[in-house]
């Protein structure tokens, strides 16, 4: 068990060395550093249909936290964005984000979720 976090926690680590971001922002979520939860975002190709506050073309990140606050949503939220899928907020739908990695979508889906 513990051995299995160390190296999920190591996984993360290269994960967010490979985008230039600091380990430790994804790793103390919820407490994560805005700006470098952005930055993954952006490098996920993520801010071309999303921004926090508002709705683009996906919806806004505060209203996905409002939506399932309190919810136990975070696997089923990882595997629609890396899969994509609709139906949710409107007639579009999310195209398949597989090159941001399920590693990165789930750090990204935890920060939303966790959004105020
Ligand atoms: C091509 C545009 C596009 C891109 C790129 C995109 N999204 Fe989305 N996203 C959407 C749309 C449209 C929806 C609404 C889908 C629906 O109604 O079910 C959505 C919905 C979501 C939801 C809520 C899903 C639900 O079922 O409530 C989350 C969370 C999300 N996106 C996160 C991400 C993350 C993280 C990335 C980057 C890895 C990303 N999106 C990239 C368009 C996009």
């Amino acid at each position: 068990m513990q051995r299995t976090n160390m190296k999920r926690a190591a996984m993360l680590a290269v994960t967010l060395f490979a985008v230039g971001l600091p380990a430790g922002a994804a790793l103390a979520a919820p407490a994560a550093d805005h700006a470098a939860m952005l930055e993954l975002a952006d490098q996920s190709r993520c801010l071309t249909c999303h921004d926090v506050d508002e709705t683009v073309r996906g919806p806004a990140w505060r209203d996905v936290a409002k939506r399932y606050r309190g919810q136990d949503v975070e696997e089923q939220l990882v595997k629609k964005v890396y899969e994509g899928g609709g139906g949710v907020w409107g007639n579009d739908s999310m195209s398949s984000n597989k090159r941001a990695g399920m590693d990165n979508i789930r750090i990204l889906v935890r920060w939303i979720l966790a959004l105020p």
